[in-house]
C-alpha cells in the first residue's frame, strides 16, 4: 500500500477548520460507536447546535494515544488512501511542528470562510506554510450553507483565493466549496447541481504521493546526543539525507575532522546501513570527539560552514523583529546565538509580494541576514530541508522560523584546512626591529575596506605617495589590479571572494613583514574573511579602515559605470546591488568619503597611519 500521506491543516481558527475534521471523520464512520449520540445529547441539553469540532478531541484520546499537547494528529482511512492529518491550532504550533521536522509533509488543506475569505491570517498561514516546503495544496471553502452554495459567490471566493496562491508558487490541486455542518461535498457531493469538480474526499486522495526519503542525497546526520560509557562514545541521531553503512568515512562539523563509522548500534544485531529517516547509534573507529549539535556529513559534499546566511523568516513576537535583536537559532540539534544583521524585506501579506522593509512585524513574513556567534553548519534549504530551516527562541519559547539562503556568502570550512603536511617553518636573521630602525617605520597593513565607487582606490594611492614623499617604503595592492594577475582565474561568487582576500591578506601579510607598509583596496566585503586577513598578519601591525560612503551616493559616482549595468541587470552579483557587504563592528580609523572632501578624506588617512606606524 502506499505510503501513509501527512497533511498540514491550516486556516482561520473561526473558519471552522476542526469542525470540518470532525465532520469529516463522521461522515467516514471513523467516530467510535455512541459518539455522535454523546455530541447530540450535549448539544441538546445545552441548547447549541452540534459542534463537530468536540468529536476530535475524544477522537484522539479514544482512538490515538500519539497526542501531543499543542497538536492534533488524527489518523484518516478514506476507501483509497490513508492520511495522517495534523491540526496545529496556531502559528507558534505550525511553525513549532513544521520546523522541527514533527511533520515531514508537502501537503496542505487549507480552509478558507465562503463569507470572510482568504483574510491577513490565512493568506499568512498559506505563505508560512509555503517557506516551510510545503507545496500541494487543497482549498475548502467551508461555511457554503451560509451561502445558500450561491455559485456567483463561490466562484468569486475561487477566484480570489487561486489567484493568491498562484503569487505564492504552490500548486492548487482543487478548491472544494464545502459545509461541515451539512456535509456537502466532504464525502458525498453537495445538494447543489452546478459544482462538476471533486468531493473533499476524491480531491485529498487524488493528492501526489508523499516525495520518497532523499536516501541518495549527500549524508546529513545531526547529533542529538552522545552517551559515555567508560572511554567509549556512542553517537545519537536521525539521518536527515542519504544513508549511512558501517565502515564508512564522514566529516564531523564544525571541526572538519574525518572518521570512520564502526558500528551502527541495532537490535539484535547491529545494522549494516541506514537510510534517511531512521534513527540510528554509532561509534567512531577513531578518537575523534564529535558533540551534541555536530553535523555529520558525507565527506566530499559537506554542509556549508557560515556564521553568516540569509533566511526567510516567520516572525511571531510580541514586538517587530528588528537589525539587532538577539536570538537563539536552532539548527538540527544545534543551537547558537545568532542576531539579526539586516532586513532585506519583508512579505506584504495583501499582495503576497515583497515590501521594502526596516523590520518584520508580529505574524509577519519576510527575509533577513543572520549573523550567529560561531560558524555553523547549514545548507540551502533548497538543498537539503533538514538542515537548511530553524527555529528562534528567546528564553525557550519560540518566535519565529525560517529557512536558510547561504549561497550569498563563502564557505569557511574550504578555507581552514591546509591540504599539506610534514611542513617545516623556517626563520629569518633580520627581526623586524632591525627593519624598522632601518626604515623608520614598521611594516604594517593597511585594509582599505567599503563599497565600489566609496574612494578606496584613490585614497590608497594618495596615501602610497604621501608616504613615498616621506621616505617609507609603502606599496598598494589594489582589486583591479591584481584581479588581471595573481588573481586573474578569479570571479565575484562569494567563494572567489573569499579566496582574492584570502591570497591578498597572505601577500599582504609578506609585504609588511619585509618591512613595507602595505594599503589594500579591496571591496573585502565579509567581515569574516577581512578577520582572516588579520590572523594572517599574526602579530605585524594591521589597521582596518572603513571607506564609508553609502550605497547612493557610490551609485551616483558611478566612475566605472558598474552600477548602472548591474541595475540594468547586465552584471550580476554586484556589491550593494545583489551581493552583500557587510561594514566593520570595529574598524580602527572610518574615513567617510561621503560628507568629507577628497583632500581633508586623505589629510586624515595620512596622519593616522603616519602617527601609528612610525618606528
Ligand atoms: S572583492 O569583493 O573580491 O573584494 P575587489 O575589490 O577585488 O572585490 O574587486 C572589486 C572591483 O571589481 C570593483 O571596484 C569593480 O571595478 C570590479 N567589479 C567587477 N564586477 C564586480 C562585481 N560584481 N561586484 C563588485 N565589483 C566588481
Amino acid at each position: 500500500m502506499e505510503r501513509q500521506l501527512a497533511v498540514c491543516l491550516a486556516g482561520h481558527v473561526d473558519h471552522g477548520k476542526s469542525s470540518l475534521l470532525g465532520r469529516l471523520l463522521h461522515e467516514l464512520d471513523l467516530l467510535p460507536d455512541g459518539k455522535v449520540a454523546a455530541l447530540e445529547a450535549a448539544s441538546a441539553h445545552r441548547g447549541v447546535p452540534l459542534e463537530w469540532s468536540f468529536a476530535l478531541d475524544s477522537f484522539q484520546l479514544e482512538r490515538d494515544q500519539a497526542i501531543t499537547l499543542d497538536t492534533t494528529r488524527v489518523r484518516v482511512r478514506t476507501p483509497r488512501r490513508e492520511f495522517i492529518i495534523i491540526d496545529a491550532p496556531g502559528h507558534r504550533e505550525l511553525v513549532r511542528n513544521l520546523v522541527t521536522g514533527a511533520a515531514d509533509t508537502t501537503a496542505a488543506l487549507l480552509v478558507v470562510d465562503a463569507e470572510s475569505g482568504a483574510e491577513a491570517q490565512t493568506r499568512a498561514h498559506a505563505a508560512l506554510l509555503r517557506l516551510l516546503g510545503i507545496r500541494d495544496f487543497i482549498v475548502a471553502v467551508n461555511k457554503m450553507d451560509l451561502l445558500q452554495w450561491d455559485e456567483a459567490r463561490f466562484g468569486a471566493r475561487r477566484d480570489e483565493i487561486a489567484a493568491a496562491l498562484a503569487r505564492l508558487g504552490v500548486v492548487v490541486h482543487a478548491i472544494v466549496p464545502v459545509s461541515a455542518r451539512d456535509a456537502g461535498n466532504l464525502v458525498a457531493p453537495a445538494a447543489a447541481t452546478w459544482y462538476a469538480g471533486p468531493t473533499l474526499v476524491s480531491a485529498l486522495e487524488a493528492l501526489p504521493a508523499q516525495p520518497p526519503a532523499p536516501v541518495d542525497a549527500p549524508l546529513r546526520l545531526p547529533v542529538q546526543d552522545v552517551y559515555r560509557s567508560g572511554t567509549r562514545r556512542t553517537i545519537a541521531g536521525r539521518l536527515v539525507q542519504g544513508t549511512l553503512r558501517a565502515g564508512d568515512e564522514v566529516l564531523v562539523m564544525p571541526s572538519g575532522e574525518r572518521v570512520h563509522v564502526a558500528l551502527l548500534d541495532g537490535w539484535p544485531a547491529p545494522f549494516e546501513s541506514a537510510e534517511a529517516g531512521d534513527n540510528v547509534s554509532l561509534t567512531f573507529a577513531e578518537p575523534v570527539i564529535a558533540e551534541r549539535g555536530d553535523l555529520l556529513c558525507a565527506p566530499h559534499q559537506p554542509a556549508r560552514l557560515t556564521p553568516i546566511f540569509d533566511a526567510d523568516v516567520f516572525w511571531l513576537g510580541h514586538e517587530p523583529l528588528a537589525v539587532g535583536r538577539r536570538l537563539e537559532l536552532r539548527v538540527g540539534a544545534r543551537a547558537v546565538e545568532a542576531r539579526v544583521a539586516a532586513v532585506l524585506h519583508a512579505l506584504d501579506v495583501d499582495r503576497l509580494a515583497p515590501r521594502a522593509a526596516t523590520e518584520i512585524p508580529p505574524n509577519g513574513l519576510g527575509r533577513v541576514t543572520l549573523r550567529c556567534a560561531v560558524a555553523v553548519a547549514v545548507d540551502d534549504a533548497a538543498d537539503c530541508i533538514g538542515t537548511g530551516r530553524f527555529v528562534l527562541a528567546d528564553g525557550g519559547v519560540i518566535f519565529g522560523g525560517g529557512v536558510i539562503d547561504a549561497s550569498r556568502y563563502p564557505d569557511q570550512l574550504r578555507a581552514r584546512t591546509p591540504i599539506s603536511h610534514n611542513l617545516t617553518a623556517v626563520s629569518h636573521n633580520i627581526s623586524a626591529a632591525e627593519r624598522g630602525v632601518r626604515s623608520g617605520h614598521s611594516g604594517a597593513i593597511v585594509w582599505l575596506t567599503g563599497l565600489s565607487g566609496a574612494g578606496k582606490s584613490t585614497l590608497a594611492m594618495a596615501l602610497e605617495r604621501a608616504l613615498f614623499d616621506r621616505g617609507w617604503s609603502a606599496y598598494t595592492i589594489d582589486g583591479d589590479n591584481v584581479r588581471t594577475g595573481l588573481n586573474s582565474d578569479l570571479g565575484f561568487s562569494p567563494k572567489d571572494r573569499q579566496e582574492n582576500i584570502r591570497r591578498v591578506g597572505e601577500v599582504a601579510a609578506l609585504f609588511a613583514e619585509a618591512g613595507l607598509v602595505c594599503i589594500t583596496a579591496f571591496i573585502s566585503p565579509f567581515r569574516d574573511d577581512r578577520r582572516q586577513a588579520r590572523t594572517a598578519a599574526g602579530g605585524r601591525r594591521f589597521v582596518e579602515v572603513y571607506v564609508r560612503s553609502d550605497l547612493a551616493t557610490c551609485e551616483h559616482r558611478d566612475p566605472k559605470g558598474l552600477y548602472r549595468k548591474a541595475r540594468a541587470g547586465e552584471i550580476k552579483g554586484m556589491t550593494g546591488i545583489d551581493s552583500p557587504y557587510e561594514p566593520p563592528e570595529n574598524p580602527d580609523l572610518v574615513i567617510d568619503t561621503e560628507h568629507g572632501g577628497e583632500a581633508a578624506c586623505i589629510g586624515e588617512l595620512v596622519a593616522y597611519v603616519v602617527e601609528n606606524c612610525r618606528a
